[in-house]
């Protein structure tokens, strides 16, 4: 990368970057590698680094303060915008990738099916799914933990969306919808991303597998709604069943079938990748650390009076502190960006209508201006007192303001069942001894590169 002071490089002076390549800018470096081309940038640069990324001006943010203007105080002057139209390929117009008064309406609409009435109900779904890895796990010398985390959080995802009446179809959906988020990671790696619509080879199987995944979602939900109609005893809690249901309480409105769509379609693949990394990264982290391990095992195994299972899992203090300490080392969703809709005056600088401004976990949680030796994984960290001690802003791992995670809850409950779970009945190694370094892969989420077999030792 060259370091080079740039104060020119378009109508906005203010902070300075990288000066990159005289016509891609540091797209190039932003495309092959972007974690370092952040966390450096930012160490020589500042808290506000500016790139050119083509003919697009974007801003790293990197001061908390900064991060709660965009993220929050000022977030109506911003729309997600550049990078999200990728995803919105095959996830369409839902809750992630849509704006303004729309998005509105359907984060109000949607917000009640994550209420913790519901989550109750998931939590046995997550807890009979972990149960069944445990017993797929027996009698295998080792596995690959991202793949495994990845089939086992689908199948979590699959079922509470869809319940169990519907889910043979789970098994035709989840290996298109695997296909396609690859193909997003791919266009997103591209230098010159064409648009789907140009009849190129590989845009046309992106095409066609849209199209198929859009005939069985339809299948799927004209099929769940038929079963609500004619069986009113139907209490079905899967995710569909409640979007389906979900009326906007101003106007009466429920969602139309493409609405559902692009809904459902949005929760199967955020809900997913996201804790199947965060799932992965954990249990390379306890591998690597087996008194933390021991630690975390004798929490789940001590006697507990917790009333059910949901409750039981958010008990566990020690497993929360390890899984926070987890996202801050390798938060899965490694970078949010925002596009601006008019001028926006930030600590550094004043950021133009249609400038970009990228906010990275990544960066945010290697600060050591936040962080102590921010390289080691310590999950005293994340002791209540360590925590009121920090900027709110300055530990995002779900996001913030009204943008942030819908699945925040959802997600906490999964993690903490699959850990608890797998913690109780094997002591996990990976296959190339604690030591073993494993390099982060900043795709859409931030996956553990290569292939990472584990062993997993029955207890
Ligand atoms: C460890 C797991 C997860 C992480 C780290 C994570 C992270 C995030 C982040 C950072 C955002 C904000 C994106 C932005 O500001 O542009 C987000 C949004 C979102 N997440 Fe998650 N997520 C996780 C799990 C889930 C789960 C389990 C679900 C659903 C079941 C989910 C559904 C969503 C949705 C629908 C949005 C868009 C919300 C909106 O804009 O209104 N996520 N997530």
């Amino acid at each position: 990368m060259e370091l080079h002071t740039s104060r020119t490089n378009g109508p906005n002076p203010g902070a300075a970057g990288p000066k990159g390549h005289w016509f891609f800018g540091n797209l190039l470096d932003r495309r092959r590698r972007p974690l370092e081309l952040y966390a450096d940038s930012t160490r020589v640069y500042g808290k506000t680094v500016r790139f050119r990324m083509g003919p697009k001006t974007v801003w790293l943010l990197s001061n908390p303060v900064d991060v709660q203007l965009v993220l929050h105080d000022q977030a109506k002057k911003f729309v997600k915008g550049y990078g999200y139209d990728i995803l919105e390929i095959f996830l369409g117009r839902g809750l992630l990738t849509s704006d303004g008064s729309f998005w509105h309406r359907q984060r109000r609409l949607i917000q009640p099916v994550f209420h913790r009435s519901n989550l109750v109900g998931f939590a046995q779904v997550m807890q009979d799914e972990a149960d069944a890895l445990v017993l797929r796990l027996r009698g295998q010398v080792e596995v690959d933990v991202t793949t495994t985390m990845l089939k086992l959080t689908m199948e979590i995802v699959g079922k509470t969306l869809f319940g169990t009446n519907v889910s043979d179809h789970t098994s035709e959906v989840s290996p298109i919808i695997s296909e396609l988020i690859e193909d997003a990671n791919r266009r997103l790696l591209s230098v010159v991303p064409l648009p789907v619509s140009v009849p190129l080879p590989r845009n046309l199987r992106t095409r066609r597998l849209i199209e198929r995944l859009d005939g069985l979602m339809s299948k799927m939900i004209e099929e769940r709604r038929n079963q609500k109609e004619n069986d009113p005893k139907d209490k079905g809690i899967d995710l569909l069943s409640l979007l389906i249901a979900a009326t906007d309480d101003q106007t009466n409105e429920r969602m139309t079938d493409r609405q559902l769509r692009d809904e459902a379609m949005t929760i199967f693949v955020a809900g997913h990748e996201t804790t199947a990394n965060a799932l992965a990264w954990t249990l390379i982290l306890l591998a690597q650390h087996p008194e933390v391990q021991t630690r975390a095992r004798e929490e789940v195994q001590k006697p507990n009076a917790a009333p059910g299972l949901f409750e039981r899992v958010l008990s566990y203090e020690y497993l929360g502190r390890v899984i926070d300490e987890s996202m801050r080392m390798y938060p899965p969703a490694w970078v949010v960006s925002r596009q601006s809709t008019e001028p926006v005056a930030l600590s550094q600088t004043v950021v133009h209508p249609d400038e970009i401004v990228a906010i990275s976990s990544w960066v945010l949680h290697r600060d050591p201006d936040f962080w102590k030796d921010p390289q080691t994984f310590d999950p005293e960290r994340f002791t209540a007192d360590e925590c009121a001690k920090r900027h709110k802003y300055s530990y995002i791992p779900f996001g913030a303001g009204p943008r942030q995670c819908i699945g925040t809850q959802f997600a906490r409950v999964e993690l903490l069942t699959v850990l608890s779970t797998l913690l109780r009945n094997y002591r996990f190694e990976l296959s190339g001894g604690s030591q073993q370094k494993i390099e982060p892969h900043p795709l859409v989420t931030l996956r553990p590169r290569g292939r990472v077999p584990m062993k997993f030792i029955p207890i």
